[in-house]
């Protein structure tokens, strides 16, 4: 459509239906299932007579189910503009990939590209025009349950995936093969107090500015349509009714002028945030603030049309945000052809296809991260291993956002080894919980955690087939809903009652492989002491098994890095590796052993630091040479190292560089990841890998606001992890 037609239809539109354009329900208010019922599902008390006005439904899901639905919708709406379908596609849409926080360990972007290729290309054939995805919040805490959807707590990789997932998704706007995407939450959601859930945000202006919104601003920069509002607070009030933020920051200053829509009910709680005093209060802060679209709850379709007809909001709010969500249906091609890609053959002959499948199982292998290995790992197929444990034969792998996984089709741990080794026994032995009636009363239904039959029964079949085996996998973690949404956990460790197993299988003196599941970096000191090798598999979707299997067999040579840090304990959190130095950092400061930043019951450092991961091969570096140390605005510092493979098994090494900047106007953190290069190394070969450092990348937000490099000393890492000594010294010189 132009946009004089454009214009006329906004024109021609009553307060109703401009009203209805900003509202967005589930589909079950359209006589259809919701696949899933997200947020706080609750009865929302919509006006019966205004349903067949929105503008908008969330998570219904079928070509053949959003075609009937769209077409029942456009018969009864007066001006045939057809409804947005929206979804939370978050780690894949059918063919299930692993959740974000192991895709963030892959340190890879174009491989995190082509998740987002394949999601789209199933949502679009499925009906869908648009993702709630990606999440690209900051995250520092692992106390909090939603660090499983972020990428983790560096600025420079989520910059570099929150683009690589906007154009994954959204690539050409081919109807046929993407989507529209929506990057969230912004912002700031990531950094609640305590790690509890909807928690307070204390940021101040610099380190919003500086930590927590460059990789919203990078999804915008590539282009995404949509931004959601975040539950928290900033400064004080609420994002939905932030203008600061909504305003200010996201259309003046960065020039988004595309559709903003709130979080699940965020609109209506702007009330027991204590922001308004009633729902009317809160539509007009919302709409004021530049929120377009209400997500489920009446409060706009309630009180938005008193508020205009009353005088105390301008119609042209009302109309800029129509504009804005009529432009984006617009933008779509669905006044065009309403069902956008939606088609039943190609659903049949796109989702979870076997090229798709492949990727998946690639995507596992390259998440996974190897943290322990006293020479355990690789396995050979002529072992006899017994696989243990509550994740031994689960097809729970993919994580709480995986709304539209067919467990069916989920390759098991067991599924996966008895394909390729020749003598594998499983017996999963113990329950998954502790306890699972907090499930019951979140009304997760049946007991999935609690294994069926007598317990120590079961105990003592996994002990029996373990005492035949050579190596025993135990496959142990959180259940899926210890994280994700509503997921906070103060005790971060796996259940004890899995501790139990390990414990016991340790002491019958085999070899012991434990595979850890779990949507955030647990406190694993207890799984270490009594393990031989680690692997750290996040939740891995629907082809766990066999990317977990290529692994462990030595099919694939394990390369990804830690992507957030692994606490020694939950009293760590939040711990990150770029923080800030202190007046008496505990390893330098020469005022007194007792008087300095650190605590006496616990170590100052990580478990399993950020950027750290094991590969079967051994990789050495030399020192690092610079072509000149002294660095101008418009010249180039090479930096040089020699990798080598020292061992007899060729891999990939993540060859890691950190920048340290002295002093500056304000503190700088100790280190900050600046570059990345992924090198494959023969056995006993050596690479050269240099990077260029320029004047751009010493740029931070200044004792002004402004955003600029200062001169100085800075001190540049390159290496294995975030704890590489291995450094050199450069000047910037005004
Ligand atoms: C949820 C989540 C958000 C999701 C939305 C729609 O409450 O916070 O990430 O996209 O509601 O399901």
């Amino acid at each position: 459509m132009k946009q004089e037609q454009l214009d006329e239809l906004l024109e021609s539109l009553t307060l109703d239906e401009k009203i209805g354009q900003l509202v967005q329900l589930n589909g079950n208010f359209f006589d259809s299932n919701e696949k899933v019922a997200t947020g706080p599902v609750q009865k929302i008390g919509i006006d019966k007579d205004k349903i067949h006005l929105t503008g908008s439904i969330l998570n219904t899901l079928g070509a053949k189910e959003l075609k009937t639905l769209q077409n029942a919708y456009l018969e009864k709406s007066e001006k045939k503009i057809p409804m947005l379908f929206m979804a939370d596609i978050i780690n894949g849409f059918k063919t299930i990939f692993p959740i974000p926080l192991g895709l963030g360990c892959s340190f890879d972007a174009e491989l995190v590209k082509k998740t987002a290729q394949i999601a789209a290309k199933e949502a679009a054939v499925s009906g869908i025009h648009i993702t709630f995805s990606p999440m690209v919040d900051m995250v520092r805490d692992a106390r909090w349950g939603r660090v499983m959807e972020s990428y983790g707590e560096d600025n420079f990789l989520n910059c570099e995936y929150a683009k690589a997932m906007v154009e994954g998704y959204q690539g050409n706007n081919d109807p046929h093969s993407t989507i529209a995407s929506c990057v969230k939450h912004f912002a700031g959601y990531g950094a609640p107090l305590a790690g509890k859930e909807y928690n307070t945000v204390e940021l101040g202006e610099r380190s919003l500015r500086e930590a927590y919104l460059p990789a919203y601003k990078a999804a915008i920069d590539a282009g995404c349509h949509l931004v959601m509002t975040s539950f928290n607070t900033i400064d004080g009030i609420p994002v939905t009714a932030n203008k600061w933020i909504l305003k200010d920051v996201l259309r003046d200053e960065w020039g988004f002028d595309e559709v903003v829509i709130s979080d699940h009910s965020a609109v209506k709680e702007l009330v027991p945030h204590g922001i308004a005093a009633h729902y009317e209060e809160a539509a007009k802060l919302a709409i004021e603030a530049g929120c377009d679209i209400d997500m489920m709850t009446a409060t706009y379709s309630n009180h938005l049309k008193d508020l205009v007809e009353s005088g105390q909001i301008d119609i042209q709010l009302i109309n800029e945000s129509v504009k804005r969500v009529l432009k984006l249906k617009n933008d779509l091609g669905l006044f065009e052809n309403p069902y956008r890609g939606a088609n039943e053959l190609e659903e049949q002959q796109y989702v979870m296809c076997d090229e798709f499948r492949k990727v998946a199982r690639e995507v596992v292998s390259k998440t996974c991260v190897l943290l322990k290995n006293d020479s355990v790992l690789p396995i050979n197929q002529n072992q006899r291993v017994a696989v243990v444990g509550p994740y031994a034969s689960n097809k729970n792998l993919s994580g709480m956002w995986s709304i539209n996984v067919d467990p069916d089709k989920v390759v098991t741990i067991y599924d996966g080894l008895k394909k390729q080794g020749k003598h594998v026994k499983c017996a999963e032995g113990y329950p998954m919980m502790d306890d699972d009636s907090l499930f019951e009363s979140f009304g997760y239904g049946k007991k999935e955690t609690n294994l069926t039959g007598n317990k120590d029964e079961k105990i003592q079949e996994a002990i029996d087939i373990a005492k035949e085996s050579d190596v025993v996998i135990v496959a142990i973690g959180e259940h899926s809903h210890q994280s994700g949404e509503g997921g906070a956990r103060g005790d971060i460790t796996i259940p004890k009652v899995q501790l139990e197993l390990l414990k016991a299988i340790k002491k019958l003196g085999k070899p012991v492989v434990t595979l850890v599941f779990s949507g955030r970096p647990l406190a694993l000191k207890d799984v270490a002491e009594n393990s031989d090798a680690i692997l750290q598999c996040w939740f891995p979707g629907t082809e766990g098994g066999d990317g977990i299997a290529d692994l462990v067999y030595g099919k694939v040579n394990p390369s990804a890095r830690l992507s957030m840090t692994f606490p020694y304990s939950v009293g760590q959190c939040p711990i990150y590796y770029n923080h800030m130095s202190t007046g008496r950092p505990a390893l330098e400061s020469t005022h007194s052993k007792r008087f300095t930043s650190r605590y006496i019951d616990i170590p100052n450092d990580p478990y399993y630091c950020f950027g750290y991961g094991l590969s079967y091969s051994e990789f050495e570096y030399s020192d690092i040479t610079l072509d000149k140390t002294t660095l101008t605005n418009d010249s180039t510092i090479t930096a040089s190292v020699t990798v080598s493979n020292t061992s007899d098994i060729s891999g990939e090494e993540v060859v890691q560089l950190y920048i340290r900047d002295i002093a500056g106007s304000v503190v700088r953190p100790v280190k900050e990841l600046k570059g990345v290069q992924k090198v494959y190394l023969a056995p006993h070969t050596s690479q050269t890998v240099t990077f260029e450092i320029k004047e751009e990348m010493l740029r931070f937000i200044t004792k002004d606001m402004s955003f600029a490099s200062e001169p100085g000393e800075f001190h540049i890492f390159i290496g294995h992890d975030s704890n590489t000594q291995n450094k050199q010294i450069f000047t910037l010189e005004s």
